[in-house]
């Protein structure tokens, strides 16, 4: 679909960022004919550099990154052609006029400031954004996470862009919510008469999400040892797919429409406090193992630290305090160095009430809807179906299996592409708003406190496995078992 002119200005144009996402996402939605002929990419950031600089530098991250099918010269210096590149100070006046005046140029495009940049320097950049009159009535600004490291920070960064930008010109990304399966989530329970009938603590006995990755801290330890597996990972995208699980039906897609509902399941979560953290959180920190094959260090090696007491994993039971979800346990984890790169959401359904099989029909398990986000996105509701042929009566545990690749076989784009476009667009669905972001701190500080509190270490585990034993314990507790659709 066509989108009018715009310029996406990178702050932190040559950081992580930038390089592993954004250029590259920004070349493939060119490269689909989504790029206006005026559309301009600037990058910005401190450091001195040239145009043709930025450029190269430009064509390595989009020749390096992984997913891209097609990178031919021609479409890629047709690429290359709309970038440029304009040194700023966050911290000093200087180069914001030359940012402004570049700007000037394309006065009447939708403008959108996308802040790639750590926390600390959102307050001072929103500022001079404010001094140098940059933003227009089409402006828009993107705030990457972390939003803050707690609420009371997270309430600075907050009031700080709200003091340049309006509610509706900020686009908090959580590019969870940009995955074809979480958008697959909301069709799935609001397009099919079938499961919002069940989607309750009459039918449902628990639900299960899992992020678990392979990899380290992959060269960001730095940062990485400041926030840890909760702030990392739980704050906002485990929270954000547990909002879209529990929310109630919206009444229509309008973003304040989706939010209004998910900010009810952040207020409804039970707190988790010092008194109880100790039965309901887990966390671990990986040792020396073994990943894809070869030997891997341990965190602390990684690091270059034998004290830190960051978490790379954490496993926790969550509850949710309202009519449809009561007496229904969310287990949710996530980590580095876990034994697969393997994400998903599992629906477990309650048991049958009654058996009407003999028991050489074989046990039978209950359904479970279980909704791939990576890797092999796609959908599996597991059944109980007779075996085929003259054996008599015997039960079966299958999946009904949509995977999209083989269902569609096309591309699925990254979650940065749609999200960057949705900012050009102006939807606000797929991003996070302010009292959103704040309740979720909300549930998670007394969580960070009753750790500290408490003093003790984070679980060891080997990198490869699935994270300490305590984790399994978590759930096997409560008589049911962490489920891998691998
Ligand atoms: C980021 C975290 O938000 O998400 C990283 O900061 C993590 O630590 C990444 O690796 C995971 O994203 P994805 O899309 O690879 O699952």
């Amino acid at each position: 679909v066509a989108v009018e002119p715009f310029d996406i200005i990178v702050f932190g144009a040559t950081g992580d960022l930038a390089r592993r996402k954004l250029l590259p996402a920004l070349f493939e939605r060119d490269l689909a004919g989504q790029m206006p002929d005026e559309a301009r990419i600037i990058g910005v950031s401190r450091r001195p550099m040239e145009r043709a600089a930025f450029q190269d530098f430009a064509r390595d991250a989009v020749e390096m990154s992984d997913g891209i099918e097609d990178a031919r010269p021609a479409r890629l210096a047709h690429f290359l052609d709309r970038l440029d590149y304009v040194a700023v100070d966050a911290q000093s006046d200087a180069g914001w006029a030359d940012l402004a005046r570049l700007l000037d140029e394309g006065r009447d495009h939708v403008r959108v400031l996308y802040l790639a940049v750590g926390p600390d320097l959102f307050d001072p950049i929103c500022a001079r954004i404010g001094e140098h009159g940059i933003v227009t009535d089409k402006t828009r600004v993107v705030v990457e996470k972390p939003v803050g490291k707690d609420l009371a920070s997270a309430l600075k960064v907050n009031a700080a862009v709200g003091k340049v930008f309006r509610e509706e010109a900020v686009f908090r990304i959580d590019h969870y919510l940009g995955k074809e399966t979480v958008q697959n989530l909301m069709a799935l329970r609001f397009a099919n008469a079938l499961f919002e009938p069940v989607w309750n603590n009459a039918h449902i006995d628990h639900v299960q999400i899992t992020v678990a990755e392979s990899i380290g801290t992959a060269g960001r330890a730095g940062y990485y040892d400041t926030a840890g597996a909760l702030r990392d990972m739980v704050q906002n995208h485990i929270l954000q797919l547990l909002c879209l699980v529990a929310m109630e039906p919206p009444v229509s897609l309008d973003a304040d429409a989706v939010r209004d509902e998910k900010l009810k399941v952040l207020k409804a979560l039970t707190p988790i406090t010092e008194a109880n953290a100790a039965q309901l959180t887990v966390r671990g920190q990986y040792r020396a193992g073994a990943s894809s094959g070869g030997a891997v260090p341990g965190y602390l090696e990684e690091l270059g630290s034998s004290t830190s007491e960051t978490e790379t994993f954490v496993a926790l039971k969550a509850e949710i305090g309202n009519w449809r979800w009561s007496g229904v346990p969310f287990y949710l984890r996530t980590g580095k160095r876990l034994a697969s790169r393997v994400s998903e959401i599992v629906v477990a359904f309650r048991p049958i009430p009654h058996s009407v099989f003999d028991a050489q029909a074989g046990p039978i398990v209950a359904n479970r809807l279980v909704m791939r986000l990576q890797p092999d996105e796609g959908v599996k509701l597991w059944l109980m179906i007779k075996d085929p042929g003259p054996g008599g009566m015997r039960l079966q545990h299958v999946p009904l299996d949509m995977s999209f690749a083989s269902v569609f076989g096309v591309r699925n784009a990254d979650a940065y592409e749609r999200l960057i476009m949705d900012v050009v667009r102006g939807n606000q669905t797929l991003f996070m708003r302010r009292d959103e972001v704040e309740a979720a701190w909300n549930w998670i500080d007394p969580i960070l406190d009753a750790w500290r509190t408490s003093r003790e270490l984070p679980k060891p585990y080997t990198a490869g496995t699935w994270g300490p034993s305590a984790a399994i314990a978590l759930i096997e507790r409560d008589g049911r078992t962490w489920t891998d659709d691998a």
